[in-house]
C-alpha cells in the first residue's frame, strides 16, 4: 500500500464489528509504529495495550459516564472494539534523558528542574508521533481505528493498571474491524487538500 493511499483513505471509525484481531496483526502494528521519531532516543511513550474483555470493560467502565454507555447507540458500536490501546506520555522520563552526560548539552535551555514547563512537551510530540504511525498502519493492515480523549480522568484507569504515576494518557485508541459500507464518505481528496492548504500552508510571511 503506497503512503499517499494510507494517508488520504485513513479515516475514524465509531462502529466495530464483534470479530477478534490475530495477535500477529496487533503485533505487526505495534512494532511499526514504535519506530516513530523520538527526542533524544527517549523512551517516554508507552502503549498499554488491552485485548481481554474483562480489562476492556474495566477500561470503559473507568473512563466513561454509565448513562453514556447504557444508553447511546454509538457507546454500543464503540465499545464492541476487540482492542484498546492507551497511549502514555512521560514526562519525566525526557528530563531524565536529557539529565544524561550525552545529552546535557543539547539540553541548554530545557528546564532539567521537575517543576518547571518546557517551551515543548517533546513527552506529547513523540506520543503523538507514534499514535499517527499506529493510526496509518492499523488502515495498512484493513483494520480500523479511533483515537479519542478519555471523558475522565486517567487517574482510577492508571490505579487499575498499575501505571506508574510520572505517565500519562494522552487518549485512546480502539481497533476493530468495520464494515466498510457504514464508513462516512470523505470529500473528494483535491478539496479536502484545497481546502486543508489554505488553512495550514503560510510560504514566506505568514497569511
Ligand atoms: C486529539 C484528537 C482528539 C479526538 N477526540 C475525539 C473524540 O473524543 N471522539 C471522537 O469521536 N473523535 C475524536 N477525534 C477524531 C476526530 O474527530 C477526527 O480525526 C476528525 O474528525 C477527522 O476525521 P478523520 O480522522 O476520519 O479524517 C479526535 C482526534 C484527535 C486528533
Amino acid at each position: 500500500m503506497e503512503l499517499n493511499d494510507a494517508i488520504t483513505n485513513r479515516v475514524m471509525s465509531r462502529e466495530f464489528l464483534d470479530k477478534s484481531i490475530d495477535i500477529e496483526v496487533l503485533n505487526e502494528v505495534l512494532k511499526y509504529s514504535i519506530l516513530a521519531p523520538r527526542a533524544g532516543k527517549t523512551y517516554g511513550t508507552k502503549l498499554l495495550v488491552l485485548n481481554k474483555t474483562p480489562d476492556i470493560e474495566d477500561f470503559w467502565c473507568l473512563t466513561s459516564d454509565k448513562d453514556w454507555r447504557e444508553n447511546t447507540s454509538l457507546a454500543k458500536k464503540l465499545m464492541a472494539a476487540p482492542v484498546v490501546i492507551i497511549p502514555f506520555a512521560s514526562r519525566v522520563a525526557y528530563i531524565d534523558r536529557y539529565s544524561q552526560t550525552d545529552k546535557i548539552k543539547s539540553a541548554r535551555n530545557l528546564p532539567l528542574d521537575k517543576d518547571q514547563d518546557w517551551p515543548v512537551p517533546y513527552w506529547i510530540v513523540d506520543t503523538s508521533f507514534v499514535t499517527m504511525l499506529l493510526l496509518l498502519k492499523v488502515h495498512e493492515v484493513g483494520l480500523s481505528a479511533l483515537f479519542f480523549r478519555l471523558h475522565h480522568s486517567g487517574k482510577p484507569l492508571s490505579e487499575r493498571f498499575r501505571v506508574p504515576k510520572e505517565w500519562d494518557p494522552i487518549g485512546a485508541i480502539a481497533i476493530g474491524y468495520t464494515n466498510k459500507n457504514t464508513v462516512v464518505k470523505k470529500t473528494p481528496i483535491d478539496k479536502r487538500i484545497s481546502n486543508a492548504y489554505k488553512e495550514m500552508v503560510t510560504w514566506d510571511l505568514w497569511s
